[in-house]
């Protein structure tokens, strides 16, 4: 449905994408990963017609939409539905007007069925009773919902998500992955989604691509990615480990030679998780990453190891422990 063929785009004198081809395939939930700063969002932006190529073509069906404009690009436009990088909600607007939004100026609605399809959108991303908060009343998953929430209501056949769960903490960012999945289930809609959090995208996507120096480096089925003998492309997947299936451990952990547990390699600063979550609410999740922050802080402040050390930290969080004995629990070691 979205296919890229050879796409060059340069921006502020500095090459960005340096001949992009790319076919995103109908219904199914592919991510693009790569380094910060690589061209993920920029390649998002041209699949949305936000940005043009300086070269190549831009398909969406079987219209070429790099040259489009104005109407003729608004009505392909109508079959796309965009989370940007931090959610871009209207600050001055309500949660509800902002999902109201695209169905008052792109659909032209009026009266009850507007507030209908809102009220059914905010309780599919579990913000029910939430419409009459203002964006800076929510916490950072929240507004990630809300913006999903605006991103869904229009009932789109494409959506494009750029880092839908940057700045969360792992249970909130695992809530969005899961509401994600369970939409894209649920509507069929073709999905693409720019991410960071690797391992779990292998988990949850059923194409990834790979963004490097310009090029898609890789793109392949999930369990196909993760066997890749690239070493640049291993190395990159390989920092939170290779799988991430339930109950498994993320990471990569072996045995030193005096018996004792390492985990990670590289002199990254690696986090493994565990991958028996409970499911919580959003209320729980927002005070496990405020009692995240107090403790990293508190740990930041009383650590006394020497440079050059590995310092393993270990914690369980207090939300975890009220949803049950199988909480999350997150080891950490930074080499310094
Ligand atoms: N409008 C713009 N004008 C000039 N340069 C830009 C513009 N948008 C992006 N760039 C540059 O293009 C490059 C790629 O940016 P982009 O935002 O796509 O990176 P990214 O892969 O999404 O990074 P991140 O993972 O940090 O979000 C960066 O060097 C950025 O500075
Ligand atoms: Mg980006």
């Amino acid at each position: 449905m979205i296919k890229l063929v050879g796409v060059e785009k340069t921006l502020g004198g500095q090459p960005v994408l340096q001949g992009i081809d790319l076919s995103i395939p109908v219904g199914k939930l592919t991510t693009i990963i790569g380094r910060s700063g690589e061209g993920k969002s920029v390649l998002l932006k041209h699949m949305i017609g936000l940005m043009q190529p300086d070269r190549g073509e831009v398909w969406v069906g079987d219209v070429e939409i790099s040259r489009l404009s104005g109407t003729p690009l608004n009505d392909v436009r109508k079959q796309f539905a965009m989370l940007f990088q931090g959610a871009a909600l209207f600050d001055s607007l309500s949660v509800f007007e902002n999902v109201a939004f695209p169905l008052r100026e792109k659909l032209r609605m009026k009266g009850p069925e507007v507030g209908r399809r809102v009220e059914e959108k905010l309780e599919e991303v579990g913000l029910a009773g939430m419409g009459h908060k203002f964006p800076a009343e929510l916490s950072g998953g929240m507004r990630k919902r809300a913006g999903l929430a605006r991103a869904l209501v229009m009932e789109p056949e494409i959506i494009l998500f750029d880092e839908p769960t940057t700045g969360l903490d792992p249970l909130m960012a695992k809530s969005i992955h899961d509401l994600i999945v369970t939409m894209h289930r649920r509507f069929g809609f073709t999905a693409v989604m720019v991410s960071h959090e690797i391992p779990e995208i292998f988990a949850i996507s059923d194409w990834v691509a790979m963004l490097r120096k310009g090029k898609i480096a890789l793109m392949a089925t999930a369990a196909e990615f993760q066997r890749t003998t690239d070493p640049e492309i291993h190395e990159f997947i390989s920092v939170g480990g290779t799988v991430a299936l339930p109950g498994s451990l993320v990471g990569v952990r072996r045995s030193t030679k005096d018996g004792k547990s390492q985990v990670g390699d590289g002199g990254r600063r690696v986090r493994v998780r565990r991958h028996v979550v409970p499911r919580v609410s959003v209320d729980q999740a927002r005070e496990t990453r405020v009692d995240r922050r107090r403790a990293s802080t508190k740990s930041r402040r009383s650590s006394t190891a020497p440079r050059g050390s590995n310092r393993v930290r270990r914690s369980k969080s207090p939300a975890s422990k009220s949803a049950g004995s199988e909480g999350l629990r997150s080891l950490r070691i930074v080499r310094r």
